[in-house]
């Protein structure tokens, strides 16, 4: 029987804590295969340390979505302090429902806070999702090559 979901407008974003890890890692779970609760509580750690912005978004007290991301300073030749969004992920029966969007705008508000103006994030080229869910939030292609080797 499908189930009754509530609109975006009863989620409810929040900083993330440590005992949100496993919950974070069961979602991160069904997007990439792995089961990593230590990493998880690790991100979350060094955002409460201050190095970094760590939401999730509650449905019915129930976390359904994470977005984190951290403040860096001096990489890449930038030269002020921006933000790297580096996770993200809304269980697949919750997306279409604006609470990605909730989530950035809670991690965009505290980095401005702090007195950041601009955020980066990595999408793969043929991450259309990632890439339209992103371009919606306003973000924009930067002159930037992203470049690898094996070793
Ligand atoms: C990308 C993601 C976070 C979006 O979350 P969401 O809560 O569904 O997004 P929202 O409902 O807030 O959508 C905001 C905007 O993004 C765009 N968007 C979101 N999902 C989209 C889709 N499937 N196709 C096209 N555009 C999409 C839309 O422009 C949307 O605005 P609109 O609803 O007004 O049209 C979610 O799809 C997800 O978790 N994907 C998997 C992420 C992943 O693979 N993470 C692991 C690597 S980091």
């Amino acid at each position: 029987m499908p189930r009754a979901v509530p609109s975006s407008g009863k989620a409810l974003v929040r900083y993330l804590d440590l005992d949100d890890s496993e919950r974070i890692a069961e979602i991160d779970r069904q997007l990439t295969g792995q089961l990593r609760p230590e990493y998880w509580r690790d991100q979350i750690f060094q955002c409460k340390a201050g190095r970094g912005i760590s939401v999730g978004a509650e449905v019915d007290g129930r976390l359904v979505g994470y977005m984190m991301g951290s403040f860096r300073g001096g990489e890449f030749g930038l030269p002020q302090e921006v933000a790297w969004v580096e996770h993200l992920g809304v269980e697949p029966e919750w997306r279409g429902r604006g609470i990605g969007a909730m989530m950035a705008e809670a991690v965009f508000k505290r980095c401005r806070r702090r007195g950041i103006e601009t955020a980066y994030t990595l999408v793969g080229v043929h991450d259309e999702t990632i890439h339209t869910f992103f371009r919606a939030l306003g973000f924009r292609q930067v002159p930037f090559t992203c470049l690898s080797r094996r070793l």
